[in-house]
Formats: C-alpha cells, sequence, structure tokens
C-alpha cells in the first residue's frame, strides 16, 4: 500500500482518557529521504513523552503532531533509543521546541552530543546500562536495556500501562518501493522486510536471545519498533519467535564476508 495523505496525522495506538499513545505520521516525500521511521509521543494526564523524534525532514510533522496533543511546556521526556542520525538528528532543535524536557539517552552516548550543537546539558539525563524507570503522570516508563541491538548503548522504552513496548531498532523492516503499511498482517512477508536488516545491524545473537528472553516475560501488548510496521496480537509471538532463531552480526559475519 502506498503512503496516503490521512497517515500524515497522529493516530492513536492507546487510548483509555487519562493515558494515550500516538504514532506520529508519515508523508509520501519520507520515501525520498531514506529508511522510512516511526516516531511516538505517549501522554498521562497532562505530562508527554515523545519517543525517537528522528532527523531534519521530518521535524516539521513531527512537531506539528506532537504539539497538536500537547503544549510544549508539557513535554516532560524525550527518549531516545540510540544515537544513529534519524534517532536523534534534530535534539538540538527538540531542545529549543521542548523547553522542560528532560533528554534522556544512554550514558554512553552523552559525551557525544555537543558534536550535535547541543552545548547547554543542564536537561540531558544519561541512562545508566541497566537501565531506568521514567514516570509520566500517573504511569510509568521502563527504559529497558537493548545493548549492541544494534547500539552498545541501546534501550526499547516499556509504557505499562499501554503495554506497548517500543523496541527502536529491534523489528526494524525495509520495506520495498511503493510498499507501507503500518500494522503487520502477513507476518511471513512481513519478516522477508525485516532479516537482512537484522543480519548486519543487530550485532549478537546472544543478545538478540537474551532481549527475547525477556520480552517474553514481559509479555507485551504492542512491539512498535522505529521502522517497519507495528506487531500486535498473535504476531508479538510470532515475532519473538522469529527473532529467537535468527543468527545475527558477529555471528554470522565470518561466513557473510569471508566464507567458509
Ligand atoms: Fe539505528
Ligand atoms: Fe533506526
Amino acid at each position: 500500500m502506498p503512503i496516503k495523505k490521512i497517515y500524515t496525522e497522529a493516530y492513536p495506538l492507546y487510548d483509555d482518557g487519562e493515558h494515550k499513545v500516538f504514532w506520529l505520521g508519515i508523508e509520501e516525500a519520507d520515501e525520498e529521504h531514506g529508511i522510512l521511521t516511526n516516531q511516538y509521543l505517549i501522554v498521562d494526564g497532562n505530562e508527554g513523552a515523545v519517543l525517537d523524534p528522528g532527523g531534519y525532514f521530518i521535524f516539521e510533522r513531527v512537531a506539528r503532531n506532537v504539539l497538536s496533543r500537547i503544549p510544549q511546556v508539557n513535554i516532560k521526556y524525550i527518549l531516545y533509543s540510540h544515537q544513529d542520525p534519524d534517532v536523534i538528528g534534530t535534539i538540538n532543535l527538540w531542545y529549543e521546541e521542548a523547553p522542560m524536557a528532560k533528554i534522556a539517552i544512554s550514558n554512553l552516548w552523552i559525551r557525544f552530543l555537543p558534536h550535535l550543537g547541543v552545548s547547554e546539558s543542564s536537561r540531558i539525563v544519561p541512562i545508566p546500562d541497566r537501565g531506568d524507570v521514567f514516570k509520566l503522570g500517573n504511569s510509568k516508563i521502563i527504559a529497558v536495556p537493548e545493548h549492541y541491538l544494534h547500539s552498545p548503548g541501546n534501550f526499547g522504552f516499556y509504557d505499562e500501562k499501554s503495554g506497548i513496548l517500543f523496541s527502536g531498532d529491534i523489528g526494524a523492516a525495509a520495506f520495498p518501493k511503493d510498499e507501507w503499511y503500518l500494522f503487520v498482517e502477513d507476518f511471513e512477508e512481513h519478516a522477508t522486510y525485516m532479516e537482512a536488516f537484522h543480519k548486519r545491524y543487530m550485532s549478537s545473537t546472544k543478545a538478540l536471545r537474551a532481549w527475547v528472553r525477556y520480552v517474553k516475560k514481559l509479555n507485551p501488548k504492542m512491539i512498535a519498533p522505529q521502522h517497519g510496521a507495528i506487531f500486535e496480537g498473535e504476531n508479538v509471538k510470532k515475532f519473538l519467535d522469529w527473532l529467537e532463531s535468527l543468527e545475527v552480526g558477529v555471528d554470522v559475519f565470518e561466513k557473510e564476508f569471508w566464507g567458509d
């Protein structure tokens, strides 16, 4: 399905009146700028958290869709899964756009942020390796360690109230041209769009299987990655089982590049 204009607006993934989660839209023009990305907003009461708001060419859309749901002074957190340009490219703009927000990213990446023009660090929150908990209104967002999947300092964010796990690049899919959908329907077909990405961008089978074990216990209702489509219902289990059987990164590296 090609990207349609309707998807330029925020789309609700969860809403119980008090607690809301939105996917923040996509535009046809996004296809001209490399891999498609997903951004998310969590609102509890009058506080909001923006997840992986991304790079420059999507800033206008993401900011518009965030500010249509919450005043900028009520944005309490900007939460970053890792340090890639498609994740933190506009960190200096969000510093201004969300003047009260704490900006959280793995402890490993703090020293690199000045290179993006972030010269004032009082609102930067380093996430320790073991993870952290962020209180939003009456809800909690848990930073789930995803180290080496793919960045050495990487976090997913689990929104307890909605049961949605925002998984960063885990679960990423690269759609073929003119193909796009928001929710996974045909898992087997979707896996063909995920496989090459995971084999090359994920570093370690051991790290991946440890994450799958943790997430199976967490039992999320939905898994929402930063690229590709969202898993819900039985596709959550299918996705976790698929990941468990996948070999990635250093474990396939030798064979892929130098042969047997
Ligand atoms: Fe990445
Ligand atoms: Fe990414």
